[in-house]
């Protein structure tokens, strides 16, 4: 319908008859002249329907308002001295109308299109009005661009695109699955996939040698800035690898994407691992991008006359004392905003937040009489303390405190605004152990189909795993893992998590069975698409750079997903709703 699109048109064209389409951005009415900026995805230009030129385009024109669809024939001309507007890539021309087709109208909008202050329910229901912003627009072009660049840098190392069931049997990568009842089967029903792990693997003993998949993911788990109950991957798995062939592919693929998208990064990205990512940041997710760390005082500590921190130190096994040390600390934090740190640190279980304030004499604060002169320069030393420096201490049980450190380590950043803005900082966690103990229970840090590195320990906790975690500013990227191939290592595992034979065979006999006719070695990983793009982007949260997405409570708000079905559709699926309440 069009000869142009908006920004195509340009002083070349002065003279030359166009045909535009798009959205009445705005409308103005300058004495008898009406002035439209009419957009389309490219951008905005000027359109003038003067009653001297044609007097039924400018009546058409005097009916229209903002978001109307309008379809526009006229001729180029450059706009009157001191009128060019240097703000626009068409500023200095515009489109002298002389014929106008309303293609539809519009209401006026629910809410102000770009204006950052709506509500975001609103502005979930009518998704599709906010898609029509600029920045939108934008974070979906790079959205593209990294899917495309995805494709392309894995097509050329000889990895094969392939689509495996959505409608499948559950893979547990943690959390819950989403369910679909069987029509045919009656009392049974599908698990949508967590992630496409278990096929991927059978792929592999398919014989596909390289995988990959930009594949939807379904999780039933609490929702946060990050998570959403549906959302992508680019799954990636290969055989005959190790972790560095891995490593390799996932950093060739981050670069090639970040390079489609205007941004340079690091060809291969610096590593920690798991222990010290924890005992250093007290997180699995380090944001390397400033340098605050935490030290190991427990030594210096236990040698203190106060008694509850002596008796924490000589648990050293389950127990940790932090120093955490901000520099010009002393000089930054009011008193006020002191206290206020205990607060903060108490959520997360902490029983209380002793500090030192580095001054010209000496270190100051109510714990300094606990400690000798000597641990106290001891203290100076391993902290590298300076005049003005405030250092904070964390104690008690190790996972709590590298918790609440780990946060409070965040917490301050930010607080002192020292995070950079336009970094981007990827580190590969590596080295995880294959177990954690959560309430006596044992479960599978990253999933129970990754390779221990040696079984032979007699602390579960000792095992650790050929699995690897990018973290990107902070967040976790990606992750994965060399994959058991071997069948009894896999039987081996499942009875460490304690899950029965029977129960093994009923959830994963066809992935136990597979390993039994010639599984080849191999490995993978998966990065989390969305939040890929929504760092790339600069986007404030996950949903931002999806289409369609979904509340914090799960819903759609556009289509009203989840909804109540008819009971034809219930019958038919040989299911009776009772609410969770009745339930016994
Ligand atoms: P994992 O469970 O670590 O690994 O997931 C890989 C990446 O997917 C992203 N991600 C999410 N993104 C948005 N919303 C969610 N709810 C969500 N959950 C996860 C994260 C995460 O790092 N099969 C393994 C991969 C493998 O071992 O190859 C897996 O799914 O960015």
């Amino acid at each position: 319908m069009r000869t142009h699109y908006n920004t195509e048109v340009s002083e070349n064209d002065i003279g030359k008859e166009v045909k535009l389409c798009g959205w009445v951005n705005s409308r103005r009415d300058h004495g008898g002249v009406v002035f439209i900026d009419l957009r389309d995805k490219t951008g905005l230009i000027q359109l003038v329907c003067d009653p001297n030129d044609n007097e039924e385009a400018w009546k058409l024109a005097d009916s229209v308002r903002d978001e109307f669809v309008l379809v526009a024939k006229g001729k180029v001309r450059p706009r009157g001295e001191g009128l060019e507007n240097p703000n626009l890539k068409t500023g200095t021309i515009e489109v002298v109308v002389n014929e106008l087709i309303i293609e539809n109208k519009s209401l006026p909008m629910p809410f102000d299109l770009g204006d950052k202050r709506v509500n975001e329910e609103i502005k979930l229901k009518y998704r599709y009005l906010e898609l029509r912003t600029k920045e939108s627009l934008e974070i979906f072009k790079l959205r593209s661009k990294a899917a495309i660049a995805a494709r392309n840098a894995l097509d050329e190392l000889g990895f094969l695109e392939v689509e495996t069931p959505v409608l499948t049997k559950s893979t547990p990568e943690g959390a819950r699955d989403y369910l679909v009842p069987s029509r045919v089967h009656n009392g049974e029903f599908y698990a949508l996939p967590q992630s496409p792990q278990l096929f991927k693997q059978l792929l592999m003993v398919g014989g596909f040698d390289r995988y990959f998949q930009i594949a939807k993911c379904f999780r039933d788990e609490d929702l946060r800035a990050d998570r959403q109950p549906e959302f992508t991957q680019i799954d990636v798995e290969m055989s005959f690898c190790t972790q560095e062939d891995v490593i390799k592919v996932a950093e060739h693929l981050l670069y090639n994407i970040f390079k489609a998208c205007g941004k340079e990064i690091e060809k291969s990205f610096k590593r920690i691992s798991y222990n010290e990512a924890m005992e250093k940041y007290g997180s699995d997710k380090p944001d390397l991008r400033y340098d605050l760390s935490m030290v190991d005082v427990i030594d210096i500590f236990e040698r203190s006359s106060n008694e509850i921190f002596s008796s924490i130190a000589k648990d050293k096994a389950h127990n940790r004392i932090k120093a955490l040390k901000v520099p010009n600390g002393d000089n930054i934090f009011s008193k006020r905003q002191m206290k206020g740190f205990e607060d903060y640190v108490r959520k997360f279980g902490a029983k209380g937040l002793g500090y030192f304030q580095m001054k010209e004499e000496g270190l100051k604060g109510p714990l300094t009489k606990f400690f000798t002169e000597d641990d106290l320069n001891e203290i100076i030393k391993v902290c590298d303390i300076k005049v003005g420096d405030v250092v904070f201490f964390g104690a008690g049980d190790k996972k709590v405190v590298l918790d609440y450190m780990g946060r409070f380590r965040i917490y301050l950043a930010e607080l002192m605004d020292i995070v950079p803005k336009d970094e981007f900082n990827f580190v590969w966690v590596v080295d995880f152990p294959m177990f954690e103990i959560e309430d006596g229970k044992v479960k599978a840090l990253h999933h129970p189909f990754t390779m221990p590195k040696d079984l032979n320990k007699e602390n579960l906790e000792e095992i650790s795993s050929i699995a690897y975690d990018i973290v990107l500013n902070g967040v976790e990227l990606g992750g994965g893992s060399i994959r058991i191939h071997k069948e009894e290592i896999q039987n081996e595992i499942f009875k460490l998590l304690g899950i029965s034979e029977e129960e093994a065979q009923e959830k994963f006999g066809f992935l136990l069975e597979a390993l039994k006719f010639g599984a080849p070695p191999h490995g993978g990983f998966a990065i989390g698409f969305d939040r890929l793009i929504m760092l790339l982007s600069g986007a404030e949260g996950i949903r931002d750079v999806i289409a369609f997405p979904k509340t914090q409570k799960a819903q759609c708000l556009l289509t009203s997903a989840p909804s109540e079905v008819d009971s034809e559709q219930l019958k038919e699926l040989g299911l009776r709703i009772r609410k969770t309440g009745e339930i016994k």
